[in-house]
């Protein structure tokens, strides 16, 4: 018997199942009269279709997320979910769902949409995907190239016939080479951009948040530019604010660094700087952004996160020509995708052995 390509990666994941089924489920279906298992989204379909059959799965077959009844009424009974970010794993689902839940597994590296505190508190085990650490960071990069070299206007101004003679004075933007880049929060994603950043020769690089200071990574990023480019810590984060041309911010989303990016933090950036947002919505305070945008107090702001997502089509934001703003795909690449589907299965099925 022949294995393809597809058959041969979900034994490696799963060497017990037995053979290959190719079998669609429609929208809610059950294998089994008693599905052990829920998950909430289609997340990789050439996946789910073969461990349909293996684990007692309970798979909503969509693109969109389960509506809260539905998710209510179809977490009931099970010992293992798998959930997006759009799924709320709050008390009243933890309550609804009842005692034998054991795994909650999600497809993110953000866990801001479980109460992981009540989780630990019942014996719950959260698992989540941090395996989307380059991917974002190159998002967070392209944003920054993109709102600093105005692409966004350039490209408008081609299609409009808005582009005349070769002008030296139109579309000036500003370069990452000799500035000086800050990135708030140096954790996994947040030095993968730092390192990114290297290739671009900036003056420096500053960080702040997170955990306080990190020599290590301080010291691998030190040594991937030979020592040429300093990367210092600034505790204090006005002092950070007012010291960067760019601000990116790549900290977890927590009660504490809710609207963090505020009307006092754009006062504090330096009017030429920009705001990269490759973490949560709720980190910026929107309607302060949008004042701050209009009013010249920051130069620029590129945003793969919103609060609402999605954002209304005629949010003052949009108006923005200095603001660009992608619909949450920080972790969108084929590969990475498709990483973070397996991972959370894989975690999944190990922490309900
Ligand atoms: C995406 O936002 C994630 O947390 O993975």
């Amino acid at each position: 018997h022949h294995l393809g390509d597809k058959e041969m990666w979900i034994r490696r994941l799963w060497p017990s199942v037995p053979h290959a089924h190719s079998r669609l489920f429609s929208q809610m279906e059950c294998v089994s009269a008693s599905p052990d298992v829920l998950v909430t989204r289609r997340i990789c379909s050439s996946l789910m279709e073969h461990l349909i059959e293996e684990r007692q799965f309970a798979c909503w077959d969509s693109e969109d997320p389960m509506p809260r009844d539905v998710l209510l009424k179809e977490c009931v009974g099970k010992s293992g979910i798998l959930c997006t970010l759009n799924d709320k794993i709050d008390l009243e689902l933890l309550n609804t769902c009842g005692e034998q839940l054991r795994v909650v597994s999600t497809m993110s590296v953000g866990v801001d949409h479980i109460n992981v505190e009540e989780c630990e508190r019942r014996g719950i085990r959260v698992f989540f995907t941090p395996n989307l650490t380059e991917t974002t960071a190159e998002l967070a990069a392209s944003l920054l190239l993109a709102v600093n070299r105005r692409l966004v206007e350039s490209e408008r101004a081609v299609r409009s016939g808005e582009w005349g003679a070769w002008k030296p004075e139109w579309l000036l933007g500003r370069d990452i080479f000799q500035s000086t880049v800050g990135v708030y929060g140096l954790g996994r994603i947040g030095e993968h951009f730092a390192r990114i950043m290297l290739g671009f020769s900036p003056q420096k690089i500053l960080y702040s948040g997170g955990r306080g200071r990190k020599p290590e990574a301080e010291e691998r990023l030190r040594k991937l530019s030979g020592g040429t480019i300093p990367v210092q810590y600034v505790e204090d984060f006005n002092e950070f604010l007012a010291s960067c041309d760019v601000v990116s911010n790549h900290c977890a989303y927590t009660s504490s660094t809710h609207h963090l990016f505020n009307e006092a933090a754009f006062q504090a950036m330096k009017s030429s700087a920009v705001l990269i947002n490759t973490g949560r919505g709720k980190h910026v305070d929107q309607e302060a952004l949008v004042h701050a945008l209009q009013s010249g107090a920051i130069a620029g702001a590129g945003l793969d996160v919103t609060d609402p997502e999605p954002l209304p089509t005629d949010h003052p934001l949009l108006d923005l020509p200095t603001c660009l703003i992608t619909p949450h795909i920080g972790s969108a690449s084929i590969q990475t995708r498709r990483n973070m589907a397996q991972l959370a299965l894989h975690q999944l099925d190990q922490g309900l052995q």
